[in-house]
C-alpha cells in the first residue's frame, strides 16, 4: 500500500520564481510569561521557509496560536512574538502585520518583493467570526486562497484539523503542495505503520483512554506489545478489580478497558505500582510497599513507580521499533517526572532501535534529559501524529494538488 501523501506535490517539484506564495506552518509553541518555551516548531519550518525565498518566491505565512474564544484572548496569543523569534532565529527579515484580512494585509503582500517575507496575524482571530478559521468556512478560505499564486502546506502538526487555513486554501487555489517538514514527518511515521521492524513496543501514557483509545486499538493490532502509564493507567487497574484510591480514572471506559485486556491479554502491559501524593500537589512521592499493585483510599496514583520502570525495561530491551506517546506520570511537577525521565533513558539505551515519540510532554522530558539525539525521530505534532498512525492518513492532505495534476483547477 502506497500512503496517500507519496502522490502529493512536493515544494521541490514547484517553481516558485516571481509568484506569491502562502505558507502554513504551525507556529502553535508554547509560551510562559511572555517567552516561548521551545522553539522546535518554528526551527522546524526554516528549510521550507529558506527554499521558497531562496527561489525567488513572495512568502506570506499562516499560522494559528492557541485557541480563541474570547476578544481577551487576543494580545496573549498574538503572533507578534513569534514574528520576533523567528527573525533572531532565520536571521531573515521577517515583516509582520497584526492583521490577517483586509486591504492592509491586501497592500502589504502587494509591497513584498521576490525574497520577502510576510507573517500574517494567527488565522485563528477568524474564529472571533463564527469560528470561520476552525470550521473551515468557504467565503475565509476562498479569501485567503485569493491572496496568493501557490500553497505549501507545512504544518504538519495541524494536519489532523480541517480548517480554513488549510483545507480551505488548498482547496481553492490553484497551485499546491507539501513542504519538507510534512514530508519528514510522514517518511518517519510511515515506516512504524507500514513496516515496523519487530518487535515494536508502544508506549502510551496520558490522561484519559477517551484520548487515544483509536491509537491503543491500532498499536494492539499492529504491535507486539502496548504498554500503559500516566492517568489512563488507572482506568485500566479499576476495570481489572484494583483498588485505586483517589487517582483519575473514567469510571464510563471501564468496560472497554476490560474488553481490551480480555481481548489482548498478552500485549497489554500495565503498571505495576505507583508514585502517590495525598492530592494532586508536587510533594515528596509516596509508594505503598506492602502491597505495591493497590492503592489505599486517601491516596491518588501520580506516576509510574519503580517496579515498573524496571518491568518496561524488562519489556524493552529487545525493541527494533519503540513508539512513544504521553507521559507517564504528572510531568510537569519535579516529583512525579521520574517515571517518564526513567522511560526515556531506557529507550535512548536501546541499541539498533527505531524509535519515535511524539505528543508535547513526552518530547518536553526528552529534551529536559538531553536525549534528543538519541531518539530517531521526534514529531512535532502530538494529535496529528495519533491521527497519522491510527489512520495512515491525514484529513488535511486531502485537497492538496496531485503530483500527475496539472489541469487548472474548476471550482
Ligand atoms: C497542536 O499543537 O497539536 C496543533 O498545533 C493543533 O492545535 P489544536 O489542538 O489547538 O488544533
Amino acid at each position: 500500500m502506497i500512503p496517500t501523501y507519496k502522490n502529493k506535490k512536493f515544494i521541490d517539484e514547484i517553481n516558485f520564481f516571481d509568484k506569491i506564495v502562502l505558507l502554513r506552518v504551525d507556529f502553535n509553541v508554547p509560551i510562559l510569561n511572555g517567552h516561548i518555551t521551545s522553539t522546535k516548531r518554528i526551527i522546524a519550518s526554516l528549510k521550507t521557509i529558506k527554499k521558497i525565498t531562496n527561489d525567488g518566491g513572495r512568502l506570506v505565512i499562516l499560522s494559528h496560536l492557541g485557541r480563541i474564544k474570547t476578544k481577551d484572548d487576543l494580545e496573549k496569543k498574538s503572533l507578534r512574538l513569534v514574528a520576533e523569534k523567528l527573525e533572531q532565529i532565520s536571521g531573515l527579515d521577517i515583516k509582520f502585520i497584526p492583521y490577517n484580512r483586509g486591504q492592509e494585509v491586501e497592500n502589504a503582500i502587494q509591497k513584498l518583493e521576490n525574497g520577502q517575507i510576510l507573517l500574517l496575524e494567527n488565522t485563528r482571530f477568524q474564529d472571533l467570526n463564527n469560528k470561520a478559521e476552525s470550521k473551515n468556512d468557504p467565503e475565509l478560505g476562498k479569501y485567503w486562497a485569493s491572496l496568493g499564486d501557490i500553497f505549501i502546506n507545512d504544518a504538519f502538526g495541524t494536519l489532523h484539523r480541517a480548517h480554513a487555513s488549510n483545507v480551505g486554501i488548498a482547496t481553492y487555489i490553484q497551485e499546491s503542495g507539501i513542504g519538507y517538514l510534512v514530508k519528514e514527518e510522514l517518511d518517519s511515521l510511515s515506516k512504524l505503520i507500514f513496516a515496523p521492524k519487530k518487535p515494536f513496543y508502544a508506549i502510551i501514557g496520558g490522561a484519559k483512554i477517551s484520548d487515544k483509545i483509536g491509537i491503543i486499538s491500532t498499536l494492539l493490532e499492529k504491535a507486539d506489545k502496548v504498554l500503559i502509564g500516566g492517568g489512563m493507567g488507572y482506568t485500566f487497574k479499576k476495570a481489572l478489580g484494583y483498588k485505586i484510591g483517589l487517582s483519575i480514572c473514567e469510571d464510563d471506559k471501564l468496560k472497554l478497558a476490560l474488553d481490551l485486556m480480555q481481548k489482548y491479554p498478552d500485549k497489554l502491559v500495565l503498571p505495576l505500582d505507583a508514585a502517590l501524593a495525598p492530592e494532586f500537589k508536587d510533594v515528596e512521592p509516596i509508594y505503598n510497599e506492602e502491597n505495591p499493585l493497590e492503592i489505599p483510599d486517601h491516596l491518588e496514583g501520580m506516576d509510574i513507580g519503580p517496579l515498573t520502570i524496571k518491568l518496561f525495561e524488562d519489556q524493552l530491551k529487545d525493541a527494533k521499533t519503540v513508539l512513544w506517546n504521553g507521559t507517564l506520570g504528572v510531568a510537569e511537577f519535579k516529583n512525579f517526572a521520574n517515571g517518564t525521565r526513567e522511560v526515556a533513558k531506557i529507550i535512548a539505551k536501546i541499541p539498533n532501535c527505531y524509535s519515535v515519540i511524539g505528543g508535547g510532554d513526552s518530547v518536553a522530558a526528552i529534551e529536559a534529559e538531553n536525549l534528543t539525539k538519541s531518539f530517531s525521530h521526534i514529531s512535532t505534532g502530538g494529535g496529528a501524529s495519533i491521527s497519522f498512525i491510527e489512520k495512515g492518513d491525514l484529513i488535511g492532505l486531502g485537497p492538496i494538488q496531485e503530483k500527475d495534476d496539472n489541469k487548472p483547477k474548476t471550482l
